[in-house]
């Protein structure tokens, strides 16, 4: 019986990801119907930009919730709460500055929740924190997106009451805003600028990334248990990618990387999950348990820097990012269906 660290603290994070996801869905189709009953030209301009954010946050959160390994329900007072905002704004009783101002919320409330998580992941775990990481961005940009809409929300309010326009300077106070955000926040916010996805060596790399944390965690734990639960994710962790990477990489990469190289890439994978077998079978406890499981990581960290290192190169010289970023959404997909088989570590929507 493999445990896995699926512990509480881990599913109650789960059903916060999956809560942010399912705002985001309604950020997005809020967003989408601003445009449409936007007559402003420089306010459809700044909901366009954050429209594409959200969309490509959605498919960051995605990665987010496939990486974490865990998949959840919403929480039911949170789908309430998304269908009561998706009532006033589809609504014809609310004037546009009064739908905003329910968006304003949603996304307060989406910028708060990523922090919280990102808090809360710093207590749990490094593997946690490795499997978040890519949040951290789409928080920076909520808190953008916050100010932004203040400004928007000052412009409509004005015209609204007054029927005239606001005071010339609002944009450029946003601007400063915004600015002292990506000040202080820096890096994070840079990563993002060029809106770019993900490529599905960004994607690979999160999880080798990850599983080398868990080996190092199990490592220096000394509790039978915790040992266990490490292990527990690292063999759904590394079944899952070896699964996907067979299912949609190799194949792809077999005609430019080479039918030897591409073999050899199987029968590793072959050899590591002969190894995860032979480990799930004996107890955590075993005085060479720990020495058996330092063997699989070396095996998966030689095969790991053939990855990162020559398949990667083979990748970026015979497929265009296009293809690159095509082939992580089939990847990420491909993991979460396998996961969901594996595993079978749904949570349920009340906890
Ligand atoms: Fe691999
Ligand atoms: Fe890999």
């Amino acid at each position: 019986m493999v445990t896995t660290l699926d512990d509480t603290k881990r599913n109650a994070l789960a059903v916060k990801l999956a809560n942010i996801k399912a705002v985001q869905q309604l950020l997005i189709e809020n967003e989408q119907l601003f445009l449409r009953e936007s007559t402003d030209s420089e306010i459809s301009n700044r909901f366009q930009d954050m429209l594409n954010d959200d969309q490509k946050n959605l498919g960051i959160l995605d990665t987010v919730i496939v990486q974490y390994g865990i998949h959840a329900e919403p929480k039911k007072s949170i789908n309430q709460v998304i269908e009561q905002v998706r009532g006033w704004i589809q609504s014809s009783e609310l004037s546009l500055y009064e739908k905003v101002f329910q968006h304003e919320l949603l996304k307060h409330q989406q910028a708060m929740t990523g922090v919280l998580v990102h808090k809360a992941a710093q207590k749990i775990g490094a593997d946690v924190m490795a499997a978040i990481g890519p949040l951290n961005t789409i928080n920076f940009e909520n808190r953008a997106h916050q100010e932004q809409l203040k400004g928007i929300l000052e412009v409509l309010g004005v015209r609204e009451l007054t029927g005239q326009d606001a005071d010339q300077g609002i944009w450029a106070r946003v601007q400063d805003a915004m600015a002292a955000f990506s000040g202080v926040l820096g890096s994070a916010v840079t990563q993002t600028s060029d809106k770019k996805d993900m490529n599905i060596q960004d994607v690979i790399r999160l999880d080798h990334n990850k599983v080398n944390i868990l080996f190092t965690e199990l490592q220096q734990s000394n509790d039978p248990q915790k040992i266990q639960e490490y292990f527990g994710q690292i063999y759904k962790d590394l079944s899952a990618h070896a699964e996907a990477e067979e299912e949609v990489v190799y194949p792809r990469v077999r005609a430019f990387y080479g039918q030897d190289n591409t073999q050899e890439l199987y029968d590793e994978q072959g050899e590591m999950k002969r190894r995860l077998e032979e480990i799930k079978a004996i107890s955590a406890s075993a005085p060479e348990f720990k020495d058996r499981v330092r063997q699989l990581a070396d095996i998966v960290n030689d095969h790991v820097r053939e990855e990162e290192s020559t398949l990667f190169a083979a990748i970026r010289n015979n497929l265009s990012s296009d293809q690159t970023e095509e082939l992580a959404t089939q990847f990420k997909a491909a993991k979460g269906r396998i996961q969901e088989r594996l595993g079978g570590a749904k949570t349920g929507a009340n906890v």
